[in-house]
C-alpha cells in the first residue's frame, strides 16, 4: 500500500447545499494529517480539461455555510467514453494526484466506480445529492436542506391555498426518487403523496379526494417528479376533470430545491463524512462511499451504492393516510 500523499478533490452531477463543507472538510482534514490537495474545477469535465488548482485552508475559509458548490460541478459526457478518462488519467499524473474524493450522486459514483477499475487509483465517494437516494447512507447530503426548502415554500402556499380554499398539486423534485415528496408531504400536511416508489396512480387520489372529508379548505397533493401519471399540470387537469368544482393551481418547485444555505445536519454530515474519507484513504480504503448508517461512518462499494432502492418505509405511506383524514 503506498501512502497517499495528494488528493485530488470534485463535485460532480447535481450541486447540494452542503457540498462546500464537505470540501471544507476534506481540504482541512488534509492538512492536518499533512496531506496536500488539489481542486478539481467542474467534475469530470476539470478532469479531463486540467483545471485544477492548489488549495489551502484559506481556499475554504467561510464557505461552510454557503449553498452550491466552489468547485463548480458538471455531468460530463466525455467521461463516458474511454478516449475521454484516459485524457483524466493523464492530468491527474501531470498533477501528482495519487487519490481522489469524489462528492456527488448516482452517476458520479458510476463514473467513479469504471475509472478505479481501469486505473490504480483510490477513490472514495461522500454522498451528495438532494435526491436522497444511495443506498449506503440513510441521508445524503442536501437533502435535509431541500426538505426544509420544500416545506417553507409549501406552508406559504398553504397560506394562499387556504385563503382561496383551493386544492395545489406541488411538484418537487427527485429524478426517480419520492424520497423529497415522502417527508415533506408528512412535514406539511398533504392530502395525499405521489410517488414513484408506491406507483400512485390518479385513481387513487381520485379515491383520496372522493371519500375524504369535504368541509376541508384547503387540499395540498405533494408530487414526485417522474410520475407515472405526468407531471403536476397533468395531474391537476385530470383533477379537475373529475372534480370541476375544485379550484385547482399547480407549483412546480424546480430547481429553489437545490440552493441555499445548508442546515446544521447537512454541514455537520457534510463534515463528518469529510473527514472519514480522508482517514480512510490514509488507512487503504478506496472505492467505496463513505456515508452514515445509524449515525455511525459505513463504508460502501460504489457499485452498491449506486442501486437505488425502490423500497420505501412504507410506514411514511400510512401516516399520510392516517393524518390526511
Ligand atoms: O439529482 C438532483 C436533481 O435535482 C434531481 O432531483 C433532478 O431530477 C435533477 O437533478 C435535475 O437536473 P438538472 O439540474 O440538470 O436539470
Amino acid at each position: 500500500m503506498t501512502q497517499v500523499k495528494n488528493i485530488g478533490l470534485f463535485t460532480s452531477g447535481g450541486d447540494a447545499p452542503g457540498m462546500n463543507a464537505a470540501i471544507r472538510a476534506v481540504v482541512r482534514s488534509s492538512i492536518y494529517y499533512g496531506l496536500s490537495v488539489t481542486g478539481i474545477r467542474r467534475g469530470f469535465e476539470g478532469m479531463i480539461n486540467g483545471d485544477m488548482f492548489d488549495m489551502n485552508i484559506k481556499s475554504v475559509s467561510n464557505i461552510i455555510q454557503r449553498g452550491g458548490t466552489i468547485l463548480k460541478t458538471a455531468r460530463s459526457e466525455q467521461f463516458r467514453t474511454e478516449k475521454g478518462r484516459q485524457a483524466a488519467w493523464e492530468n491527474l499524473k501531470k498533477n501528482n494526484i495519487d487519490a481522489l474524493v469524489a462528492i456527488g450522486g448516482d452517476g458520479t459514483f458510476t463514473g467513479a466506480r469504471i475509472f478505479g477499475e481501469e486505473h490504480d487509483i483510490p477513490i472514495l465517494g461522500l454522498p451528495g445529492t438532494i435526491d436522497n437516494d444511495l443506498c449506503g447512507t440513510d441521508f445524503t447530503i442536501g437533502y435535509d436542506t431541500a426538505i426544509n426548502t420544500v416545506i417553507d415554500a409549501v406552508d406559504k402556499i398553504r397560506d394562499t391555498a387556504e385563503s382561496h380554499n383551493r386544492l395545489f398539486i406541488v411538484e418537487v423534485m427527485g429524478r426517480d426518487s419520492g424520497l423529497i415528496a415522502l417527508r415533506t408531504g408528512i412535514a406539511a400536511g398533504a392530502e395525499t403523496i405521489m410517488i414513484p416508489e408506491s406507483k400512485t396512480d390518479i385513481n387513487a387520489v381520485f379515491d383520496r379526494l372522493e371519500n375524504g372529508r369535504k368541509d376541508k379548505t384547503s387540499k395540498i397533493i405533494m408530487l414526485a417528479e417522474n410520475g407515472i401519471t405526468g407531471d403536476a399540470f397533468e395531474v391537476g387537469r385530470l383533477i379537475k376533470e373529475r372534480f370541476p368544482n375544485y379550484d385547482t393551481r399547480v407549483s412546480i418547485l424546480g430547481h429553489i430545491q437545490r440552493g441555499g444555505r445548508p442546515t446544521c445536519m447537512d454541514r455537520v454530515l457534510a463534515s463528518r463524512v469529510g473527514v472519514a474519507a480522508v482517514e480512510a484513504l490514509m488507512a487503504g480504503r478506496r472505492n467505496e462511499m463513505v456515508g452514515l448508517i445509524h449515525n455511525q461512518i459505513a463504508y460502501t462499494p460504489f457499485d452498491q451504492a449506486c442501486k437505488h432502492t425502490t423500497e420505501i418505509n412504507q410506514d411514511f405511506l400510512k401516516i399520510v393516510e392516517i393524518l390526511a383524514i
